[in-house]
């Protein structure tokens, strides 16, 4: 029985398989260990010198066994209901090639994601540039939502740009905008030196925007911009606003920073868009902490809001 090809043998496998189990096993009995294998795993003669591997051989009561097989999987397993696995046979030809699937329903791989952009100490104690945790929340949202074309209005030294840039992959594009020189992070990354009240449509390549950052904490040019924008069609309804700094410092991180009620307010600006686009129509969501959160392991966090128009779900 040894000799012939993979599949000669399996096909021996199987029917020497059928007639042990149709001669050998009734309801509650087990294949005898010397072929079913203590862990699993065996060598018995009716193989045919396949490495075959037994997942469990007992007959469940009460069941029916039915055969089952796949060019790899031979099994035997009764008709359901919850002992079912227990009178599974699951014999895996681990010679034979993995069949051709359907790439359109199988997966080529886990997915991945590269985080490796994300440096900053574990305390992110920057001031400018986004939190590592906030970096990690817009890298989720921008993959859950598949976001691919990007403005951020204040750019600095780009760190904020990286992330975005990593989030939406090759497919994707990120604008900055900034008074200042901001360095290209990225073959998907577009710097813009201007003032952001200046931005027209062919800046961004005449097409809306899946989502606007606002880092830039200058009232009027980012609500000048917004409202430019969405009258000339490149923000809709779908296009997400996430807005730097909203948050309350638990004390005075910087100098310029005043005290109010449960905190130090850092950046009035986008505090105050929050509240304006709010009664603009737009949903809030802020992603502040409270002051009891922090402490030497994080001194501080500057806060970021999520924003879009809400639209009833249709039903
Ligand atoms: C806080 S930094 C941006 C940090 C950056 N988003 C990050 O997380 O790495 C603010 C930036 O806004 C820019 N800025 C200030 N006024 C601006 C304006 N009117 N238009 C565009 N950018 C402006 C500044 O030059 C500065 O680089």
């Amino acid at each position: 029985m040894v000799g012939g090809t993979i599949s000669d043998r399996f096909t021996a496998c199987e029917l020497a398989l059928r007639r042990r189990v149709r001669s050998t096993m009734r309801v509650g009995s087990r294949l005898p260990v010397s072929e079913a294998g203590v862990n699993g795993s065996q060598n018995a003669p009716w193989t045919g010198g396949l490495r075959c591997r037994i997942m469990a051989s007992r007959c469940g009561a009460g069941r029916t066994l039915r055969w089952g097989r796949t060019k790899e999987c031979l099994n035997v397993f009764d008709n359901g209901g919850p002992n079912a696995v227990a009178a599974r046979i699951v014999i895996q030809n681990p010679h034979l090639s993995t069949p051709k699937r359907n790439r359109s329903t199988v997966p080529i791989s886990a997915t991945k994601y590269n985080l490796s952009h994300l440096t900053q100490l574990s305390t992110q104690e920057v001031i400018g540039p986004i939190q590592d945790d906030e970096a990690l929340f817009l890298f989720a949202l921008i993959r859950v939502m598949r976001i691919r074309r990007i403005l951020e209005i204040g750019g600095h030294c780009g760190y904020s740009a990286n992330n975005f840039c990593e989030s939406v992959g090759e497919r994707g594009i990120v604008y900055t905008i900034d008074i200042n020189p901001v360095p290209k992070m990225a073959a998907n990354h577009v710097p813009i030196i201007m003032d952001a009240r200046q931005i027209e449509p062919e800046a961004i390549d005449n097409t809306p925007l899946d989502l606007i950052f606002f880092d830039c904490h200058v009232y009027d040019v980012q609500m000048e911009m917004l409202r430019r924008l969405e009258s000339q069609g490149m923000v809709t309804d779908r296009t997400v606003l996430a807005l730097h700094d909203i948050n309350l410092h638990p004390r005075q991180i910087v100098a310029w920073a005043y005290e109010i009620a449960d905190g130090w307010v850092h950046q009035p600006v986008e505090r105050r868009m929050v509240n304006d686009l709010r009664n603009m129509g737009y949903d809030a969501f802020p992603l502040d902490t409270h002051r009891d959160a922090h402490g030497p392991d994080l001194p501080c966090r500057h806060g970021l809001a999520v924003m879009r128009k809400f639209r009833p779900l249709t039903i």
